[in-house]
């Protein structure tokens, strides 16, 4: 066949497919957690912008997102009511007024791309709790991607810095943790 038909009939095919790549990232993240409801508290600690980023499977498109854990070991529970604080590239860190959200059960906390369109990068992204006292800071800024499991995954290792956590050990968490 030419090539010109060639081109067409590759084109036609990544057409009627979706992105395969895109497909790869989703179909590999699996599926459900049974007992857990498709919406705010699933998929914890999963890069939730690889399905709620605009390409699908989810119709809600998310800007930032992610789960907050308690403590730095792997089998930590996560945090529920941690406030989760991020300034993007239109907001100074001191005096802007930074974008918030809270975290639920599941230690998940989202911001809806409705609500709030981020101009990379982002900043003097932490995670703040009652009863402890500093901030947990993370100086890195973040170029493009709004999902934080894209770079803070389990386990710790040379190219991922392990799930985000308040503290790094439970004796540093507030007398009235479960
Ligand atoms: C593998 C794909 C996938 C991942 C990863 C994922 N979700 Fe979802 N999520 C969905 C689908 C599909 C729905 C069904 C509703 C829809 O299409 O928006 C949904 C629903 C939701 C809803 C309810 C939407 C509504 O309109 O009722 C919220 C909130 C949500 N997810 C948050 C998150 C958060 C936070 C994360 C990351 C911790 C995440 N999701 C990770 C696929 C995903
Ligand atoms: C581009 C990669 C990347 C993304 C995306 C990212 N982080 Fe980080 N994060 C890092 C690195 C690297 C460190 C360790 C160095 C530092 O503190 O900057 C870190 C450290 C942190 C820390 C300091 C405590 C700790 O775990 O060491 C917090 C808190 C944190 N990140 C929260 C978040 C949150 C919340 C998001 C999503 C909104 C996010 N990060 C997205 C790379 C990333």
């Amino acid at each position: 066949m030419t090539r010109r038909f060639y081109f067409a009939a590759v084109l036609l095919a990544v057409w009627s497919c979706g992105d395969p790549v895109h497909d790869t990232r989703v179909d590999a993240l699996g599926g459900e957690k049974s007992g857990v409801p498709t919406g705010p508290t699933h998929r914890s600690g999963q890069p939730c912008l690889t399905c709620h980023g605009g390409q699908g499977p989810a119709d809600l498109e998310l800007s930032v997102a992610g789960t907050i854990y308690q403590t730095a070991a792997p089998d930590s529970p996560p945090l529920e009511g941690a406030t989760v604080t991020v300034f993007d590239a239109t907001q100074l860190a001191d005096g802007g007024a930074p974008r918030t959200a809270v975290t639920n059960a599941a230690g998940n906390f989202s911001f809806r791309r409705t609500e709030w369109a981020p101009v990379y990068p982002l900043h003097d992204i932490s995670v703040t709790f009652p009863g402890v006292a500093a901030p947990t800071t993370m100086h890195t800024t973040v170029g493009r991607d709004g999902s934080c499991a894209s770079c803070h995954v389990d386990p710790k290792g040379p190219a991922t810095h392990g799930h985000v956590y308040l503290v790094l050990e439970p004796a540093d968490l507030p007398g009235a943790m479960p």
